[in-house]
């Protein structure tokens, strides 16, 4: 059975999370529910930390925790802790930061269309640095920095021209993409000149970030080579010296268990080697090492607890000839994954995690649309009441949630030690109706009968 971090199975047949009894998760705090395990994600921010600190200069690497996977303010709170800094890409996330009381200088902004408002706040609040994505932004900043006397601390995002092998909709660092300046066609070049001509802008490195849910280090290793050997052109052509290489997230989790990632320790080393040997091979000085982590932090770390309900067994024209439709409590609006990415998860029942699964099923969701979570898996036998855990939901589930069906959000427990506590409270009916607004109007057509 595929388990991660404190996730056991306990006396009772039950799954247990940071010493929790995830039926008394239940109880206490309802579902679904995302359940957060923070030893888990303390010890993958200081996996990455120590590898890289290991393998390369000492003082010269920073890692990153890509909020988009998981932000909240207790996230930010244990990301400050453990020393990383906090790469962000909204005025949301950058508020949530601050909100946090999360070092500002640690934040790195990130965005392909970042707005007017979303640039004044971050020069404001003095984010630490401002990854530009185009050529119209370096402008953009500029002005702005200029207009409040300050200047600002700038990486350029490139496009390395690398397809890495991984869904359509989550590789970035190929030629035709929204994000970063073409390194081939000569944007990026174009950028470090405008860059470095810019009064405001003090321009300290290059960015890429190639895709996500990588499960070799192939696209990577071959990033890492474009980005250093760029460093060189630009050192030969302009004489200025690039001081910060940040070659973003990506490494990937295992929601099942045929996928096998790098450890953190391999990735460091595959990646740190070939920066290494290329800037060696180039005659170069070792620039810091930044990498941006989201999911490989987060993903591993989280699950969903669901609980069962409905149970159907429809006839099907393929083999067996039936399906038995598991439905839960939740579906696409607290995991759209399954939907936007074809991604797969592994479920097991869990307070029945000691009896065999071999109950073929396929579990659904409970919205208005054939949202299946989880396709022909093997759980044990179960009836409604029963708890549905579903693993690796750390990653980019709370973060992308809806209320679709007006939903409410799910509530997040940070467990550890046997404690458990809230980080997210559970939304409610009243939420979903926070932002509604009714026109005069419509009132009194409510009031008085409409038509007429
Ligand atoms: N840095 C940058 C600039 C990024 O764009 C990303 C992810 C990361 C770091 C973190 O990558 P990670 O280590 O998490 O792979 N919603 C999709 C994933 C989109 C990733 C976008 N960028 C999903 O659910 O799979």
């Amino acid at each position: 059975m595929m388990l991660f971090g404190t996730q056991r199975i306990n006396e009772s047949g039950r799954l247990e999370i940071g010493g929790c009894d995830t039926a008394d998760l239940a109880r206490e705090f309802g579902t679904p529910l995302y359940i957060m395990d923070e030893e888990l994600m303390v010890e993958n921010c200081r996996r990455y930390v120590r590898a890289y600190k290991r393998l390369y200069q000492e003082g010269e690497t920073e890692i990153a925790f890509a909020g988009k996977a998981f932000l909240t303010m207790s996230m930010c709170i244990i990301a400050a802790r453990e020393g990383l800094s906090l790469d962000v890409v909204s005025a949301g996330e950058i508020n949530t930061a601050l909100k946090a009381e999360y070092p500002m200088e640690r934040i790195i902004f990130h965005g392909n269309n970042k707005s007017v408002e979303e640039i004044e706040l971050a020069l404001d609040v003095n984010v630490g640095r401002i990854v530009i994505d185009n050529l119209q932004e370096i402008d953009l900043l500029n002005r702005i920095a200029v207009g409040r006397s300050k200047s600002v601390d700038a990486l350029l995002r490139l496009t390395p021209g690398i397809d890495p092998h991984t869904h359509k909709l989550i590789r970035t660092g190929q030629a035709d993409t929204k994000f970063g300046l073409n390194i081939k066609d000569g944007s990026a070049m174009k950028g470090v000149k405008a860059a470095l001509a810019a009064p405001a802008i003090n321009l300290k490195g290059i960015h890429c970030h190639v895709g996500s849910q990588l499960l070799d280090t192939e696209a990577h290793e071959q990033a890492a080579e474009v980005m250093v050997a760029f460093m060189k052109e630009v050192l030969d052509e302009t004489g200025y010296e690039v001081e910060q290489l940040n070659l973003g997230g990506g490494l990937g989790i295992r929601y099942t268990e045929s996928q096998k990632p790098p450890s953190i320790e391999e990735f460091a080393e595959r990646v740190i080697g070939v920066v290494r040997r290329e800037i060696a091979r180039l005659g170069l000085r070792l620039p810091r090492l930044i990498q941006e982590p989201g999911r490989s932090i987060v993903g591993e770390a989280g699950a969903t607890l669901y609980t069962i309900g409905a149970i159907k067994e429809v006839p099907i024209t393929e083999d067996p000839g039936r399906r038995t439709y598991v439905a839960v409590d939740g579906g696409m609006s607290d995991n759209p994954r399954p939907a936007l990415y074809d991604a797969v998860y592994t479920a097991f029942v869990a307070n029945k995690a000691n009896q065999r699964a071999d109950w073929l099923v396929t579990i659904a969701g409970k919205h208005c649309e054939s949202d299946t979570l989880i396709k022909d898996t093997r759980i044990a036998r179960a009836d409604a009441g029963d708890l549905l855990a579903v693993l690796s939901t750390g990653a980019y589930n709370y973060s992308m949630a809806s209320n679709y069906n007006r939903f409410p959000s799910l509530a997040a427990v940070l467990v550890r030690g046997g404690r458990a506590e809230v980080i997210v409270r559970r939304g409610t009916l009243d939420d979903l109706l926070a932002n509604d607004v009714i026109p005069e109007r419509l009132r009194s057509a409510a009031t008085s009968g409409v038509g007429g």
